[in-house]
């Protein structure tokens, strides 16, 4: 390197999230349940009196079968796991009575909403989700790009029939969180079946109502 190069003043540092999509970089995150040690912490308090009612935890602790199930695959961290999950996939499908193809894994439900997102739309189209509903919807839907029509609530409950108007050409998710988080309404399955069995033709063929996403 010569000594006129070394002695160049440094380009100006680039910011990488410069580089990110203007609708990736407006996302807020997620904010998750907070942990009880935190609120322990913040307020001074006993864990063992704190109850945590915000996320799907199981508050009874690790059931024996699940502990039991992740002491035997220990042995096996050293390989890639089945990413397929073909094992999984097949008893689930037995129990639930569908054909393998129609189950799709991932990492909790948030990895299978944003799953559908990215597998389903792209900036111009459309995804309808109600107000009050998950978080997660607007969020999966923005960092694809695509537009998140939010449809008025009522009575802090989903309005499928105005989410039914809300379908459009460009549409090609609609997300139906049963029982409704945050605000714990609930559409009766036969509430379900006719929205789903009033969408037009195409959406027909998904009429099952495990394919309501969330
Ligand atoms: C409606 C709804 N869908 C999906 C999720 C995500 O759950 P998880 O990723 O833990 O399966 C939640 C979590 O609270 C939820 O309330």
């Amino acid at each position: 390197m010569s000594s006129a190069t070394s002695r160049q003043p440094p380009a100006a540092a680039m910011d990488i999230c410069d580089l990110a999509p203007p609708y990736v970089r407006a996302i807020a995150p997620y904010q998750p349940g907070k942990p009880i040690a935190e609120l322990a912490r913040e307020l001074g308090l006993e864990e063992a009196g704190i109850i945590k009612l915000a996320s799907n935890e199981n508050p009874l602790g690790v059931s024996p079968l699940a502990r039991r199930a992740i002491e035997a695959a220990i042995t096996g961290l050293a390989r890639y796991p089945d990413g397929n999950g073909f094992d999984l996939k097949r008893a689930l499908s037995r129990r639930h009575g569908v054909a393998q193809e129609c189950v799709v894994l991932g990492n909790g439900s948030n990895d299978v909403l944003e799953m559908a997102a990215r597998a389903f739309l792209t900036p111009g189209l459309e995804a309808i989700y109600s107000q009050h509903a998950f978080a997660v919807y607007p969020l999966a839907v923005q960092a694809v790009g695509a537009t998140g029509v939010e449809v008025p609530a009522k009575d802090y409950g989903h309005d499928l029939a105005a989410m039914r108007r809300a379908v459009t050409a460009r549409t090609r998710l609609v997300f139906v969180a049963n029982p409704n988080n945050p605000t714990g309404t609930l559409a009766r399955p036969r509430e379900i079946e006719a929205f789903l069995s009033d969408l037009p033709g195409d959406w027909r063929m998904n009429s099952n109502p495990t394919a309501s996403a969330g």
